[in-house]
């Protein structure tokens, strides 16, 4: 069976739209070296320590109510605001999406 260039054509643009489709379209490009930076400077898990009796990484709940790419951002936004810490969105961005590549792991 031979398949015309169109089926051709598309198929790849199919394989290709799945190798990306790994990291949500919010958090691509974003730059995960300063995320991770910003976490362990900002003691993120420390304070969630404080209320959760472990490491503090056990409040990170794919399945809770953090069920988007977009209501993580946001939770991050809440929480550095609460350590008035003045940071710019692409770090919130940033700090996202190391907590998605790390615990939440949304695929878009
Ligand atoms: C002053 C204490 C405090 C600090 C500091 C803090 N958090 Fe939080 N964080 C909380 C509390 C309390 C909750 C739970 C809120 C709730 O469930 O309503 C939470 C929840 C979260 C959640 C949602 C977890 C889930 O899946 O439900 C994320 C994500 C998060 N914090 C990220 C961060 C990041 C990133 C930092 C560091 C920049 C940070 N937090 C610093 C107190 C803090």
């Amino acid at each position: 069976m031979r398949f015309s260039a169109p089926t051709l054509f598309f198929a790849s643009l199919f394989a290709s739209s799945l190798a990306m489709a790994q990291v949500p379209e919010i958090f691509k490009g974003a730059d995960l070296k300063i995320g991770e930076k910003l976490i362990a400077e900002n003691k993120c898990s420390q304070c969630h320590a404080l209320k959760w009796a472990d490491d503090g990484k056990a409040i990170y709940r794919p399945k809770g109510r953090i069920n988007t790419p977009a209501a993580l951002v946001s939770m991050v936004e809440k929480c550095s605001s609460e350590l008035n810490l003045s940071i710019f969105p692409e770090e919130v961005t940033a700090i996202a999406a190391v907590l998605n590549r790390d615990h939440y792991r949304f695929t878009k």
